[in-house]
């Protein structure tokens, strides 16, 4: 069949809308109809490299929508079910996905090769074939992906909004609520309050946190993060300090949630800076791959047993986290509809990377 995507064709080029060719499911894959898809920062480190993937590629990895075919060997999923997209898929067989990490499944390492899991590709445009981000390529009217990639969800819940339950929403509230290990009274510090780090805001909030600082240099994001229960905000390192000291006499920080536009080993440091004794330092921002400068105190480590984790999806299980999240939307606990600022078609996904990377976009969402 054809559809129309975005295909990213080299490094620092502009996501070029095209008709392309797609083929239909093969053995555990399932066609999808797309309903929306959240303009994630990380299809953006696929143009500038900070995410190395072989290109040509479909982005996109926050989506939901409608199945319209199922391919052999698929049980659990019927046409019209209504799915989130999960941006790591989880066989749900593996030793990570049986010890409860299936945000570390083996099949996690296919998200950034481009093709499909078994090696060939879906989608076609001009003589060759193209990779699709995360194995999803959501940035398309249809996709076909690995039914391990897929939660089926009630039909209740309306996929404009669930789609941003796919990346974003599940990884920034995990970062606090499951890597971090935010507990009541403590004091969180999120450090980019975009569209991840507002859900680590958010996370913070429902675990009981008692004061969350949400430290961004853009006004606008600081000023929307007390609507999403922020207690305090910070334009910089310092004033955090400040702030965090006065508020827990010198103690520091329990958890500092690192969702900035890009990781820097600089961050790591401040991030410790922030914490007080086995306080963790949260690292979700996606670094450049071959960055292996880290600025941090290691006599903070050991004398005060301060943690440094990494995030990957929030630590999360897809499976069970996915529901969950939908859950507290449907419950009134977890905010989805305010955290979209704009939305776009997908003919301007280019203007929608643009208003992120000037500040104006919490989350920009393409609706098909
Ligand atoms: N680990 C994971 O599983 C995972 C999943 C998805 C995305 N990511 C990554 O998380 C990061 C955040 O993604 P996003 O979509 O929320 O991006 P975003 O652009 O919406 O948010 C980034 C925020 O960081 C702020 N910021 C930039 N520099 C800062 C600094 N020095 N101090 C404080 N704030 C700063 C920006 O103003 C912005 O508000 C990206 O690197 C993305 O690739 C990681
Ligand atoms: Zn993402
Ligand atoms: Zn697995």
């Amino acid at each position: 069949m054809k559809t129309k995507a975005a295909v990213l064709w080299g490094l620092n080029q502009k996501w070029e809308i095209e008709e392309v060719e797609l083929d239909g499911p093969k053995e555990r894959e399932v066609l999808v109809k797309l309903v929306a898809s959240g303009l994630c920062h990380s299809d953006d480190h696929l143009v500038t490299g900070d995410m190395p993937m072989q290109l040509p590629a479909v982005g996109g990895h926050e989506g939901a929508g409608v199945v319209v075919e199922v391919g052999p060997g698929v049980g659990e999923i019927e046409v019209g079910d209504h799915v989130v997209l999960s941006f790591i898929p989880a066989c749900g067989r593996c030793r990570e996905c049986a010890r409860g990490m299936s945000n570390l499944c083996e099949l996690g390492a296919a998200i950034v090769l481009g093709p499909q899991l078994d090696g060939t590709h879906r989608f076609h445009a001009r003589g060759q074939g193209l990779g699709q981000m995360c194995v999803l390529g959501t940035f398309s009217e249809y996709t076909v992906v690995p039914a391990a990639s897929v939660v089926k969800v009630d039909k209740d819940i309306p996929l404009d909004k669930a789609a941003l339950v796919g990346c974003g929403v599940t990884t920034g509230y995990g970062a606090a609520v499951r890597t971090g290990e935010t507990q009541d009274g403590d004091t969180v510090v999120v450090m980019g309050v975009g569209g991840l780090g507002m859900n680590a805001v958010q996370g913070a909030r429902i675990a009981g946190a008692r004061h969350i600082v949400a430290l961004d240099p853009v006004a606008y994001k600081r000023e929307l993060a007390t609507e999403f229960g922020a207690t305090h905000a910070a334009a910089d390192v310092e004033e955090a300090q400040a702030i965090v000291t006065d508020l827990t006499r010198g103690r520091m920080a329990d958890v500092c949630v690192v969702t900035t536009d890009n990781a820097e080993g600089v961050h790591v440091g401040q991030g410790l800076s922030l914490v007080g004794k086995r306080g963790r330092v949260v690292m979700t921002a996606i670094p450049h791959p071959t960055d292996t400068s880290v600025d941090m105190s290691l006599f903070d480590l050991t004398l005060y047993e301060k943690q440094v984790r990494g995030c990957l999806f929030g630590s999360s299980n897809p499976r069970h986290d996915i529901f969950r999240m939908l859950d507290l939307y449907q419950s009134g606990l977890l905010k989805l509809d305010e955290l979209v600022t704009r939305q776009y078609t997908l003919d301007d996904v280019n203007q929608g990377y643009e208003d992120l990377k000037d500040g104006r976009n919490l989350r920009g969402l393409i609706r098909f």
